[in-house]
């Protein structure tokens, strides 16, 4: 079969734009990027795709349904792959309105017009045309000391960012069994990696580190996630694009449960190790215990069984593994993060 042409939206951000580079480099699709180019955007993740044959980018907003049409009519896609939002929970707490604009409107927009789009289609591309809602973990609120969440987790968002995505998978669901419409729907955990915008904890403790600036741990930094690098979950939303069944839900996560506390503590000692700039004490002296979250979930923990024995999805990457590399990624592009915390956000405290 053609390679396909896959709309992606919010592949200027972190996680797309791994899946941009990923879907590129491996020649898997002809991508067309939709992206707003808020804050958490930033073109130059995308700059080694310059000049690609198979990449093109297209600024514009999921609310704006004309922009949307019009896309879908230029480049005839086979297939969407929706990750455009507002992705920071802090600040939803701050100011929630955007969170509904984008994640709820935004994504009603982009599931209207591609439906209208994809009852025009012949019956070949139809049948292969897909949905995919990319979605978090933190749609099923928050588990107690035991147990994970699985595809049956109910519903118990806490956040407005979570209550937003909660309500698009719902939105998403909706089409799907009202119209018939091909979504497959994914919900991950906390990922990692290069390129993720420093107002997340791992990027923001390592670059607070690196100016010697205080490490702010939330509470007793007892809340836990479950780790997953990026690389392993764009290949898991290939997967689901190219091969999951419609109508279905699947978790993504990678079975590293860490308390934040760790988490921090691993990032400095691996610091410590890499650089020659730590401070008196090492880098852990930094740590300060600040005023938790509001609504602050305790923990997240996925079961991602359903995507192992279903399509043989497996993480490859484990969290020591891939902190340290990371860690080096940030050290080595400073050229990528220093315009951030310079132009856009310095790591001040956001959502109290
Ligand atoms: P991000 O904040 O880094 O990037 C979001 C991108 O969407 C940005 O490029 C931004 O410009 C774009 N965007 C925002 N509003 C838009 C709009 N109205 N129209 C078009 N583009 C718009 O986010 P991320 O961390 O890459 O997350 C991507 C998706 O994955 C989100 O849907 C998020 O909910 C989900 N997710 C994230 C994580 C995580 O740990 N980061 C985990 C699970 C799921
Ligand atoms: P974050 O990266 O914002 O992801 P999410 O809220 O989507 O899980 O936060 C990860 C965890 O780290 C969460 O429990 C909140 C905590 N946290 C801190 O302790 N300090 C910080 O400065 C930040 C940004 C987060």
């Amino acid at each position: 079969m053609d390679k396909p042409t896959i709309l992606i939206t919010g592949g200027a951000g972190f996680i797309g734009s791994a899946l941009c580079r990923y879907l590129v480099q491996n020649s898997l699709a002809r991508v067309v990027n939709l992206d707003a180019l808020t804050y958490a955007a930033n073109l130059s993740s995308l700059s080694v795709l310059d000049g690609c044959d198979d990449y093109f980018f297209e600024e514009g907003n999921v609310c704006d349904a004309e922009k949307v049409d019009e896309l879908l009519e230029k480049y005839k896609p086979d297939g969407v792959i929706h990750l455009a939002a507002e992705s920071h929970v802090d600040r939803s707490i701050s100011g929630a309105q955007t969170f509904v604009q984008t994640n709820i409107v935004g994504t009603s927009i982009l599931l209207d017009r591609s439906l209208e789009y994809w009852k025009k289609l012949d019956e070949e591309k139809s049948e292969r045309f897909k949905f995919h809602l990319v979605s978090t973990d933190e749609v099923y609120g928050s588990l107690g000391a035991e147990g994970l969440f699985s595809e049956e987790t109910a519903y118990d968002p806490s956040s407005p960012y979570s209550a937003s995505k909660a309500a698009a998978d719902h939105l998403a669901m909706a089409w799907y069994r009202t119209y018939g419409f091909p979504v497959v729907i994914s919900n991950c955990s906390n990922n990692y990696g290069p390129y993720q915008f420093p107002e997340k904890l791992i990027p923001l403790i390592m670059l607070n580190a690196l100016h010697h600036k205080k490490l702010p741990i939330y509470g007793d930094g007892s809340n836990v996630r479950d780790w997953l690098h990026v690389d392993d979950h764009v290949k898991a939303l290939w997967m689901i694009w190219d091969e999951a069944r419609i109508g279905e839900k699947y978790n993504v996560g990678g079975g590293n449960e860490r308390t934040n506390h760790e988490v921090v503590l691993k990032i400095c000692s691996v610091l410590d190790e890499l650089t020659d700039s730590a401070p008196e004490g090492g880098y852990k002296s930094l740590i300060e215990f600040v005023i938790d979250r509001p609504g602050h979930d305790s923990r997240y923990a996925i079961d991602a069984s359903k995507l192992e024995f279903e399509l043989g999805w497996e993480a490859e990457e484990n969290f020591e593994s891939g902190i340290r590399s990371t860690v080096s990624w940030y050290l080595a592009n400073e050229s990528w993060w220093k315009p951030i915390i310079e132009d856009k956000y310095s790591g001040e405290r956001l959502g109290l």
